[in-house]
């Protein structure tokens, strides 16, 4: 691969955790004369942003992703800058963060290496997304945002050598002129932020669609839950046990405000999970089918629910990447299929543009350290300050095969770095080393050490209780043994 020229403007799309380190340390770099941050919201702070109304959609889709509800708007053809009026489409740009949330990492495994949140371990949803405006503000990066501001088209120009620029399409709602006002710029390198939990996904399941039409309304998903008190002597069905599903199960069980017990469907054993379900909890195993004239759900156990006034699903997001031009920049970003990014290594750099293209913040891995390793990697590589070079791209393209044939053998999801194994620390190390130290004159960042204090404490400062499971133990029922199955890892709910 031939040395790129230095690229000298950077576009990063978000200004959740994930945008505010990327944009702290490649200033710290020094090799860019631009950084400029899209945030289509008002503030930075992404995931932790509070939206009291969650707007939720008129309907819910069950069985569909991203590309089949999350669509591109029409981009004008008429020349930029342009103007066009309001689009009523659904963005799911609210986040999804309730009242009660806390955070679920102890703080000093959460926060970036440089500075902590203001106490710990655990805390109210308000402290980090203050964390995340302030740590603008505290790398002198805050002059960098460019709010309220959607980026709508990423395509890419190509050059005859190696330096390929990349046009963004952006579009900012004028309340003023009540006109939406479009753009566009130019960047040498861009780095994708935008988060992961925005859209929801829910599971089809026989009979819910006519469910959903016959019972408005009794069908959420936990993106747009807020409060128990949304549900005053209700009798309520929560699908799922992981993060949502067992922190929403348990607010609604000890709020005094929902009907008693709160059923709660489960596909697969948590590690919060004794042997039994705490008091005013009801365990029924997953959804066969919804009957939408009677309102009856029935569980694959054969049970039957008859008197649900509320179903939320707690089954978790699919990311999107709406402005991603497939067609100019030669391949999708995502395969829906496996579930994961094409054309990514180590779950950071892009195979096919190593030197302008990267991605912060999608692994399923403590979060903002995690984005700390990848965006110091990428402000590196993009200032070709790195300690190493990266692979050759046959050899990144095989990191990922094997990664893929690996998850699929293990049958877990690609982007799900597991802790127990060694695997965080082996992807940190990566990106560690190949990161390097700064230059001597101070600019660029130090890649943090994950020392003893921080890994005790997530080994040992747990949210939640986890009962002693028998996993792995040979136990005897009647005249069969059974073998308990190995449990999840400790990073499972992140
Ligand atoms: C309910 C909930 C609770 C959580 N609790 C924890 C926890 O306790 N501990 C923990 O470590 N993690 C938790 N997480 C994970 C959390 O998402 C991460 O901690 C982290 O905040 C993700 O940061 P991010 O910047 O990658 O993504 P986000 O925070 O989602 O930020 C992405 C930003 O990109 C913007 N954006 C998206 N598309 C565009 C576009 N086209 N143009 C312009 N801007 C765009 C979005 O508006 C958003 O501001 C939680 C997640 C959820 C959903
Ligand atoms: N700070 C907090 O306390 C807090 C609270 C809420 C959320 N969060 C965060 O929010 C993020 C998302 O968490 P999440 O719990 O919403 O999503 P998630 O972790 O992706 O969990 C999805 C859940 O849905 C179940 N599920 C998925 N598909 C299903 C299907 N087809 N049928 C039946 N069940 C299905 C899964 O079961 P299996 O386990 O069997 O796959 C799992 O229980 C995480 O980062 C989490 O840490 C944090």
């Amino acid at each position: 691969m031939s040395a790129p020229s230095p690229t000298r403007s950077l576009a990063v799309i978000g200004a959740g955790a994930s945008g505010a380190i990327t944009a702290a340390v490649f200033a710290s770099e020094a090799t860019f004369d631009t950084i400029r941050v899209f945030e289509r919201r008002e503030t930075p702070g992404g995931t932790w942003i509070y939206d009291a109304d969650p707007h939720p959609p008129d309907q819910l889709h069950p069985g569909k992703l991203p590309p089949d509800v999350d669509l591109r708007l029409d981009i004008p053809n008429d020349g930029f800058p342009t103007f066009t009026a309001p689009s009523e489409q659904q963005r799911f740009d609210r986040t999804p963060i309730y009242s009660g949330l806390t955070t679920n990492v102890p703080e000093i495994a959460m926060s970036f290496s440089d500075h902590r949140f203001a106490y710990g371990p655990f805390v109210p949803h308000w402290i980090p997304k203050q964390y995340i405006q302030d740590y603008f503000s505290l790398h002198g990066v805050d002059d960098c945002l460019v709010l309220n501001t959607t980026v709508e088209d990423v395509s890419r120009i190509p050059a005859a050598d190696t330096t390929d620029q990349w046009q963004l399409t952006l579009r900012k709602y004028d309340p003023i002129a009540k006109l939406n006002v479009w753009w566009q710029e130019k960047f040498d390198a861009v780095v994708i932020a935008n988060g992961h939990y925005s859209i929801p996904y829910i599971p089809q399941v026989e009979g819910l669609d006519e469910y959903m039409k016959n019972f408005p309304g009794r069908v959420t998903h936990s993106k747009f839950y807020r409060s128990p008190s949304n549900y005053i002597n209700k009798r309520v069905l929560v699908i799922g046990n992981s993060a949502s599903g067992h922190d929403i199960t348990t607010l609604l069980a000890h709020s005094g405000t929902a009907h008693l017990p709160i059923y709660q469907s489960r596909r697969s054993r948590s590690r919060w999970d004794g042997e039994d379900p705490p008091p005013d909890i009801s365990w029924k195993p997953t959804i066969r089918s919804y009957n939408a004239t009677t309102g009856a759900i029935t569980f694959t156990d054969n049970t039957t629910l008859t008197d649900i006034d509320a179903v939320i699903y707690c089954t978790g997001y699919k990311p999107s990447y709406p402005f991603w031009n497939t067609g100019a920049n030669g391949a999708p970003l995502y395969d829906y299929v496996e579930d994961r990014l094409i054309g990514f290594y180590q779950h950071t750099f892009s195979t096919a543009f190593p030197h302008s293209i990267g991605i912060v913040g999608i692994p399923r891995v403590l979060t903002f350290r995690s984005f700390e390793y990848q965006a110091i990697a990428l402000a590196r590589l993009f200032s070709q300050r790195t300690a190493k070079p990266l692979p050759p791209p046959s050899e990144m393209s095989a990191w990922e095969s094997q990664r893929a044939a690996l998850v699929k053998r293990e049958r877990r999801p690609f982007h799900a770095i597991l802790w127990d194994n060694g695997e965080t620390r082996e992807w940190f190390r990566y990106l560690f080393e190949l990161s390097g130290l700064p230059v001597l004159e101070g600019m660029g960042r130090f890649p943090p050490v994950l020392d003893a204090e921080t890994r005790w404490a997530y080994d040992h400062i747990k949210k939640y209780p986890e009962p002693k499971h028998r996993d792995g133990e040979v136990r005897m029922d009647g005249e069969w043994e059974v073998v308990e199955r190995v449990s999840k890892d400790s990073t499972h709910f992140i």
